[in-house]
């Protein structure tokens, strides 16, 4: 079983995350009457964008947790929308339920690309599109990921394996969505990140990003967090483009999938 996304407190990514969601939602021109699915909502960022707009949504997760804070924003905003546990793998919608799936940075999670795909084409219409983002393996916040996965793997003793799936290359994703009849188109994004300063923003990351806890407590056992924690915050101190405060940019992509 892949990592619980529910531990820790996700909600403070998903908030960063938020503008990504609103972009999509609007580039995706979701309208009222759409069916609407978002694989990996997390706390339903973007499903809720698309309720808001009239449209039949549901959010499908692993991490039952965070369905349950998607169910609560849900009934706090006073839209409709639907939460299910799932997997990109195995969607719980029917075959061609949906005229717009989108996920925002959590079909890139998917252990088996091409099972992914092959699902998330199933439940998609004739006429229907799938949007996705990727982040583009590059910049302050993605070294320090890479900083954090190396010491980790290094740690377990994981021997290095192939390179993940290129999801932000419009190659790859062509290959593996025309099979299903789907063409692709990807646009570059950024994303800005702020915080009061470097050392801050990896505090908050350790403390609440499921991701870093899951690795935080092994390098802790072993003595190599700090020197880990050091060599992560040089990477953001240099990239920092702000001298009062802390701001980086990632960069990433919006995918769009349409049948051909
Ligand atoms: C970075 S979060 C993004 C959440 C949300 N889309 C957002 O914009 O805030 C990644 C999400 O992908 C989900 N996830 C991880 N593996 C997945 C998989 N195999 N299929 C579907 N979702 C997955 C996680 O549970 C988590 O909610």
């Amino acid at each position: 079983m892949g990592l619980d996304w529910g531990v820790g407190r996700y909600e403070t990514t998903a908030e960063e995350l938020s503008p990504v969601a609103a972009a999509v939602v609007e580039r995706a021109a979701i309208s009222s009457g759409d069916r609407v699915v978002d694989v990996g909502c997390g706390t339903g960022n973007a499903a809720l964008l698309a309720a808001q707009r009239g449209a039949q949504t549901t959010g499908v997760d692993p991490a039952a947790r965070l369905l349950e804070v998607a169910r609560s924003r849900a009934a706090e905003s006073g839209v409709t929308a639907t939460f299910v546990q799932g997997d990109a793998a195995s969607i719980p919608v029917a075959t061609a339920g949906a005229d717009v799936v989108l996920s925002i940075f959590a079909v890139i999670f998917a252990p088996d690309p091409g099972a992914a795909a092959a699902e998330m084409a199933r439940v998609t219409a004739p006429g229907g599109r799938i949007l996705l983002t990727a982040w583009i393996p590059e910049g302050a916040i993605q070294d320090c990921v890479g900083i954090f996965q190396k010491a980790v793997a290094a740690a377990i003793g994981r021997p290095a394996g192939p390179p993940p799936f290129a999801w932000h290359e419009q190659s790859a994703l062509a290959s593996l969505f025309a099979p299903h009849g789907f063409s692709v188109a990807v646009e570059p994004e950024e994303l800005v990140i702020t915080a009061s300063s470097a050392r801050e923003y990896l505090a908050i990351q350790g403390r609440d990003h499921p991701m870093s806890i899951a690795g935080r407590a092994l390098l802790e056992s072993r003595g190599e967090a700090e020197g880990v924690g050091g060599r992560a915050l040089a990477v953001l101190e240099a990239a920092n483009e702000d001298p009062t405060a802390f701001r980086v940019t990632s960069r990433y992509v919006v995918a769009t999938a349409t049948r051909a």
